[in-house]
């Protein structure tokens, strides 16, 4: 396989004078302050209610974290360039990520990520040209029974195959899930 080059690492310019970064947000980083030993161990939080409330991290707010943790804006450069999931460019409504990772790997990955890009006519870390779809695929998404896996937003597609793939495209509800947002994350009620 070729090595490719993927641009991720040039942030969208946004060099404006005045912070991006509202009050609630602030406020919202801040609470997580009380939970670590240092302001920049919060980093990772602080960059996830960035993503979630303006889509992706630009320059600016990149400058803005780097002043609320009291931490160089290099450092906050370093660690969104190290990981997949930070956008530093507007994305798309919806967010594709098919797993690379060995378990989905053996059950057709590499054929999913063909037909995607194929049927989006984007590579990695792009945005179709009418904003509907960005496209990433990352490292195991902790469902590797279900191989392939394809999450689109928060939705999860399970034993994918290539030629699902127009199908699943063309779904309007795609990215639907049918539970409370709190359960996919804190778990089935009841569960020990
Ligand atoms: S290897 Fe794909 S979800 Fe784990």
């Amino acid at each position: 396989m070729a090595w490719r080059a993927i641009d991720r690492q040039t942030p969208a310019r946004d060099d404006s004078d005045q912070p991006l970064l509202s009050e609630a947000v602030k406020e919202k980083i801040r609470a997580f302050f009380p939970r670590y030993p240092t302001k920049r161990a919060a980093l990772l939080p602080a960059l996830h209610i960035v993503q979630e409330t303006y889509g992706h991290v630009s320059h600016r707010a990149m400058r803005d974290v780097a002043e609320l943790l009291e931490i160089p804006p290099s450092q906050v450069l370093d660690t969104i360039s190290f990981y997949t999931h930070y956008w530093t460019k507007p994305r798309g409504k919806k967010t594709i990520v098919v797993c690379r990772s060995l378990s989905c790997q053996l059950m057709g990955a590499d054929e999913v990520i063909d037909s995607v890009r194929k049927h989006l006519g984007v590579e990695e870390h792009e945005t179709t040209a009418d904003g509907e779809y960005s496209f990433v695929t990352e490292e195991c998404l902790g469902t590797c029974e279900h191989g392939a896996c394809m999450l689109i937003n928060e939705k999860l597609h399970k034993r994918v195959k290539p030629e699902d793939v127009p199908k699943i495209l063309a779904d309007p509800n795609n990215a639907r899930i049918d539970v409370p947002r709190s359960e996919l994350y804190d778990g089935v009620k009841g569960e020990a």
